[in-house]
């Protein structure tokens, strides 16, 4: 992977998205804005969006429904096709690449959505193997699978078949899957959000403690209050505009009532 020049920071300007210098960029937005729909319909979702993620950095982003979340975790997981800024992934600019170099730059890339989406048909170890074979590493596939299986704490149920697996570990599968192939980039659609309380914690801790080993970035979208304390940084999503990025403590102290009490009397 090439490594990208990182913008220079002004004194005093320094933000969590701020790069310290030499940090490597896994993810580069400039001036993204993104259309749905043609000719009455076309509809704008994405505007001028900037951002950056460095090497290691677990980002959450956060924002009402509707606000672009999903668009913009598609966008950077080269699932759809950008056409205006620069969108740059893992050195690899994706704004005006065909379909086929796509699919080429996703491969570094592991996705965990909501929806567990595994196959109801194959077993927890046949459903992370699929993911090997897409690397093309036949013979290793099994003993793969089931070493990260075992990291997730499912080694006792690989020749499970989802049916017979809790949310929970579905979802733990759904990780392992998107992590077998060590990817550099993690992006994760409310991967907690049909998981109990405890199970969500567990998933995150997980993810969190895997992306440390492997040195991955992570971007997960989240509504999901309780697991914001795994963040380096948290960015919110308002309407196609990014409104804000601030470490988790500044996160909790602007949105808590007790700062806006504070807020009040100060004024
Ligand atoms: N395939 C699509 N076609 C047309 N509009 C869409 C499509 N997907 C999403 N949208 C619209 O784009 C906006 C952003 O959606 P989305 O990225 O899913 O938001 P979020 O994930 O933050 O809830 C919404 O107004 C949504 O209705
Ligand atoms: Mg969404």
């Amino acid at each position: 992977m090439s490594a990208v020049p990182v913008q220079p920071v002004s004194p005093g300007a320094a933000s969590p998205g701020a790069a310290s210098p030499g940090a490597e960029i896994s993810v580069q937005v400039q001036t993204l804005d993104y259309f749905f729909g043609q000719g009455d319909l076309r509809k704008q979702v994405l505007f001028n969006i900037n951002l950056e993620l460095h090497r290691g950095q677990i980002v959450i982003m956060t924002g009402p429904s509707g606000s672009g979340k999903t668009t913009l975790l598609t966008l950077i997981g080269a699932l759809r096709s950008a056409t205006t800024g620069s969108l740059r992934v893992l050195g690899q600019e994706l704004v005006g690449l065909g379909n086929r170099q796509l699919v080429e730059v996703r491969r570094n890339i592991g996705f965990i959505f909501q929806a567990h989406n595994l196959f109801e048909s194959l077993t927890a170890a046949q459903n992370v193997e699929m993911a090997v074979e897409l690397t093309g590493n036949l013979r290793q596939k099994r003993q793969r699978a089931t070493a990260i299986l075992e990291n997730v704490g499912l080694g006792d149920r690989v020749d499970y078949k989802p049916a017979a697996l809790s949310g929970g570990q579905k979802q733990r599968v759904a990780i392992a899957r998107a992590l077998v192939n060590q990817p550099q980039l993690i992006l994760a659609d409310e991967p907690t959000a049909a998981l109990d309380k405890q199970s969500g914690r567990d998933v995150v801790t997980l993810m969190q403690q895997l992306a440390q080993e492997q040195g991955c970035t992570i971007l997960m979208v989240t509504h999901d209050n309780r697991i914001l304390d795994v963040a380096d940084r948290i960015i919110n999503l308002v309407d196609g505009r990014l409104e804000s990025d601030t470490n988790p403590q500044q996160f909790v102290e602007a949105h808590t009532v007790k700062s806006l009490d504070h807020n009040m009397f100060v004024m």
